[in-house]
């Protein structure tokens, strides 16, 4: 075969593993997703009351904590794809025994037990996915798990609004099962498609399966690169062996750059306020002037729509603009849409109803911004800038962040809706004080924007550059700004 040919063939076989491996992302952003739709249901089914709805709703993001927490240590010992394996195991336990809770406590073991699954398959897959890929086509490849997370976002949105039934119906209180029971579909492909993939090539020469590497390496990288890519690992190895490196290395010195980097990116991720839009949709919209729920419902699928188109048109940017241009264009077209937002909620009262349709605009311009940006690049780099002995533990250190900060935002969105709501500018609805989120939405623009001087420092530019030359210019000292080739 020529090497041409065996160049497309290859690329066409990374795009499959990268698809199939990503469903860890469709299940990631699907189960996230699916509790917003059913909350209703279930708690008219149980009889239980907001305090119980926030336990349930916690205990899916504390079981992510405690899956990216203790699954980067074993996916360096037994591998990546071990790990994946596991992960679908739980997603397809964790949806049936969600669907299947007769009380509150229960579900709130089930939803624990499924946010390991989240927890696991969101810095797994990346990591998976980031080792098998060729250089340069890693970006691309990588954010295929975002546009997952954001195709299973809008797929749970929408497969919600299917199960939903009207105030009275007979099947009020348990339509929120079938809700739970669909993850079980994305799981199952996901187990099956994973059982027939390769472990990835650096893992394998990690553990001295030298030749298991070069099969699959030949696969799947640009045939001419084979050896060299090899010979790099291999002298990667050598170098931490000389240098004693073990998981603790982590909190090193010279790896300080690249920690710095992965809690950081997940920070701005979080703190602009992504998921403010994402979970409370509904809510926000219904504040800014959409009377009935209904609307309010289809402005979210809207949300979840513009999320995903502009994904797809980040995989083709990511490797072409490379990392720097998209963060730089992504946050500053993300602040100032929020800053824009806040302004029409603040003058909400003064503009009237007609500012409704400005603001939805705003929102998916918001969307947008962080969908060809934030969204991909958080992953892709926690995936990229960890040498490859302590690269399992260094991403999920990344992915707990992520969970972590994700989790203080939700929690706190409300309260610091109420808690910079300016006197006089209060919404009510239905008699109740929503409060204004102007003043949170102008809080997570000055995040925004204290987020591009970070980035000026600290996002490196990685696109073409192998994950082996990463490691040696973090060994030599290198400022992630000046990264390159
Ligand atoms: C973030 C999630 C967010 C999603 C939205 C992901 O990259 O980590 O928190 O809900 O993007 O598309």
């Amino acid at each position: 075969m020529t090497d041409n040919k065996q160049i497309k063939q290859n690329k066409s076989l990374v795009f499959v593993i990268a698809t199939i491996a990503a469903t860890g992302g469709l299940l990631f952003g699907f189960d996230t997703g699916v509790i917003s739709g059913a909350i209703p249901f279930f708690q008219s089914a149980f009889g239980i009351d907001n305090s119980w709805i926030e336990i349930i709703t916690t205990a899916g993001l504390v079981g992510a904590v405690i899956g990216a927490l203790f699954s980067g240590r074993i996916a360096d010992i037994v591998g990546r794809k071990k790990v994946a394996l596991a992960a679908a195991v739980i997603f397809i336990i964790g949806a049936i025994w969600s669907g299947a809770a007769t009380g509150p406590v229960m579900l709130v073991l089930a939803r624990l037990f499924l946010g390991v699954a989240i927890g696991v398959s969101s810095f797994a897959v990346p990591l998976y996915i980031a080792e098998i890929s060729p250089t340069k086509s890693r970006g691309t490849m990588v954010s295929m798990f975002q546009l997952l997370i954001t195709i299973g976002i809008m797929v749970s949105y929408l497969s919600d609004s299917a199960f939903a039934v009207p105030d009275g119906h007979p099947d009020f209180n348990s339509c929120w099962r079938p809700m739970f029971y669909v993850g079980v579909i994305p799981a199952l492909i996901m187990f099956i498609g994973m059982i027939f993939l390769p472990e990835t090539p650096r893992w394998l020469i990690s553990k001295g399966y030298e030749d298991k590497c070069r099969e699959v390496l030949q696969k799947v990288e640009d045939p001419s690169l084979v050896e060299e890519v090899i010979a790099k690992m291999k002298a990667d190895i050598e170098a931490d062996k000389a240098n004693k490196v073990n998981w603790t290395e982590i909190f090193k010195k010279w790896l300080r750059v690249p920690l710095i980097i992965a809690v950081g990116i997940m920070f701005v991720q979080q703190f602009t306020g992504i998921n403010t839009i994402i979970y409370y949709s509904p809510k926000i919209f219904l504040m800014s002037g959409f009377a009935d729920a209904q609307a309010a419902v289809w402005a979210s699928v809207s949300v979840g729509v513009v999320n995903v188109v502009f994904t797809i048109l980040s995989l083709f940017m990511i490797d072409k603009l490379g990392r720097r241009k998209l963060y730089f264009i992504g946050v500053t077209g993300l602040v100032v849409a929020l800053i824009a937002m806040g302004t029409c909620f603040a003058l909400q009262s003064t503009l009237g109803d007609s500012i409704k349709w400005v603001t939805i605009a705003l929102i998916w311009i918001y969307i947008a911004f962080f969908a060809i940006s934030l969204g991909p690049l958080g992953w892709l780099i926690i995936s990229e800038v960890y040498p490859l002995s302590v690269r399992g533990i260094g991403s999920s250190i990344g992915a707990l962040s992520n969970w972590l900060f994700n989790g203080i935002v939700a929690f706190t969105f409300f309260k610091l809706v109420k808690g910079l709501t300016l006197p006089g500018s209060n919404i009510i609805l239905n008699g109740e004080d929503l409060g204004n989120p102007a003043g949170a939405f102008f809080l997570y623009a000055l995040v925004g924007i204290l987020s591009l001087v970070w980035g000026y420092f600290y996002i490196p530019e990685t696109k073409n550059v192998t994950l082996e030359k990463i490691e040696e210019h973090w060994r030599k000292g290198t400022q992630p700004k000046d990264i390159h080739k």
